[in-house]
């Protein structure tokens, strides 16, 4: 039985949403059905398609009451659009359904599994939002809230562990048959911390085990966490809150964190090993894996800050838009990411280019512009000469600019698209350490109509940020200063 507020969010984006027309959104990004999005939710693959829940408010362009909206995909590069999927509704969550997973049911149903938010008030008379894990199931379009909910509260919670930051359970089901999740928590000396849960048949639950915590040194509250094997490796994924900023690695901030180490599934210790960013850019948080049915780790994240809303096109009748789903792998010790190969079946007007020398000039190829491209450049120093700076400038015209600049002095990239329309003095630009290889830098970048997503020597670094420009601006050029031999090759995206 849908809800009034369910229906009401339905009949908003039936109405509405026909308004936008489909080349003003990214066409291979997800965006909101209308309105504003962050998180992506429920990042699963459900009788033979993938699907993807987002947090939601389609009522105007900024958060608010937390709503989850629903699209899928066969291919993770087209996307259809469902109805919303949950709404504040019930006691515990209407204060919003914030964000959570999805796992299939042994009765087939899937079963969406959200942090339900609801106000109280403190004993000392303050306003506080209790937190607590709920249940949805459905068929894949609609869904019903589970009459036992909540089934974490927290009570449920480990000594000293905040019932007001216990939020955003991503499930799994394991091959032994059990269902575990994982779930973002604060700890009694104020930061934040991934607790373990499992369960027999997915609806009751129980604590098993604390995997790791901040101990304030990885900001506050850790937000969104994620918990799998990759490549002989286990991963824990995690959104730290109010970092302070540790070299070019973090930011200030609201980060994006991949703790890979080991893990013993018998006493459920986790051993911390390296500790990385997920993506260098300006825009990526809470991202979200799957297990493909093919074995492939795959990522997806919003492709926003929290810190970097605040600049949005006037006016816009949608705003969030999610990554490109990224296979993940480990390669020496660290997260490789690569767009999701289906991207490359809409490859299409191949441009490529050997050995072009650029000599303290700048260059523009004939073939080479778009706001949907796929382009890959390799830099390397021409013969004997040396370089001190290239750059590579997309979304180009007589005002706006945005550049990727890298100076092989001390192997440092600048994202930068301070001169990409924005009138807000928010962060526009992001510098990463990269490691060229053999004295070769090779950078692929992805272009979607309102997006740059930068894979650095073959996803060894990404780096993402919105451009919300016209999409006449879309020169495409190089310069150097110093002599330079670059490879270059470029496919138009048509989706
Ligand atoms: C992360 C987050 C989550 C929460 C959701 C609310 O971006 O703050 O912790 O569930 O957004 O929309």
């Amino acid at each position: 039985m849908s809800s009034e507020t369910l229906r009401k969010a339905r009949d908003f984006e039936a109405r509405y949403a026909p308004f936008i027309p489909a080349e003003q959104r990214p066409a291979f990004h997800v965006t909101p059905t209308i309105g504003w999005m962050n998180d992506p939710n429920g990042f699963s693959f459900y009788k033979g398609e993938y699907h993807l829940f987002y947090q939601y408010h389609p009522y105007s362009n900024e958060w608010g009451p937390m709503h989850w909206g629903h699209v899928k995909s066969k291919d993770l590069i087209r996307w259809e659009r469902l109805p919303v999927a949950l709404a504040p509704d019930t006691d515990y969550d209407q204060g919003g359904c914030f964000s959570g997973g999805a796992v299939e049911l042994p009765d087939g149903r899937q079963m969406l599994v959200y942090t339900g938010v609801r106000s109280r008030l403190s004993p000392d008379g303050r306003k506080e939002n209790l937190q607590t894990q709920c249940l949805a199931a459905g068929d894949g379009v609609n869904y019903e809230k589970w009459p036992g909910n909540p089934v974490l509260t927290e009570a449920d919670l480990p000594a000293g562990g905040s019932a007001v930051d216990f939020r955003d359970p991503k499930v799994w089901k394991d091959d032994d048959g059990a269902y575990r999740m994982v779930v973002g928590n604060r700890t009694p000396d104020g930061s934040g911390a991934v607790l373990l849960f499992e369960s027999e048949d997915g609806t009751s639950w129980r604590r098993a085990a604390t995997l790791d915590a901040s101990r304030n040194q990885y900001g506050r509250m850790w937000e969104c966490p994620d918990f799998f094997p990759l490549d002989g490796k286990q991963v824990l994924l995690a959104c730290p809150q109010d970092m302070s900023p540790i070299g070019l690695e973090f930011h200030a901030g609201d980060c994006t964190m991949c703790l890979i180490g080991s893990y013993d599934p018998k006493t459920h210790a986790f051993r911390r090993e390296a500790v990385q960013a997920v993506d260098y850019g300006i825009d990526f948080y809470a991202p979200q894996t799957l297990r493909a049915p093919d074995g492939r780790q795959i990522m997806i994240g919003w492709m926003q800050n929290w810190n970097t809303t605040s600049w949005k096109p006037y006016n816009c009748r949608w705003f969030g838009q999610m990554s490109l789903p990224r296979e993940l792998r480990i390669r020496d010790g660290r997260l490789i990411q690569t767009p999701v190969r289906e991207l490359e079946r809409y490859r299409a007007d191949p441009v490529s280019y050997r050995n072009v020398l650029i000599i303290n000039n700048e260059m523009h190829l004939h073939g080479l512009q778009g706001r949907m491209v796929d382009l890959t450049v390799s830099v390397r120093p021409a013969g004997s000469g040396s370089y001190s700076c290239f750059r590579v400038h997309v979304a180009r015209d007589g005002e706006y600019d945005t550049t990727i600049r890298y100076k092989p002095a001390d192997s440092i990239i600048k994202i930068d698209r301070t001169n990409s329309g924005s009138n807000a003095d928010i962060v526009h630009s992001r510098y990463l350490q990269v490691r060229p290889r053999n004295g070769e830098i090779k950078l692929r970048l992805i272009l979607d109509r309102f997006s740059l997503e930068l894979f650095v020597n073959d996803g060894e670094q990404a780096a993402s940020a919105t451009i919300y420009t016209r999409q006449e601006a879309n020169a495409i050029s190089f310069d150097a200063v110093g002599s330079v031999l670059v490879d270059v090759e470029k496919y138009d995206l048509r989706v």
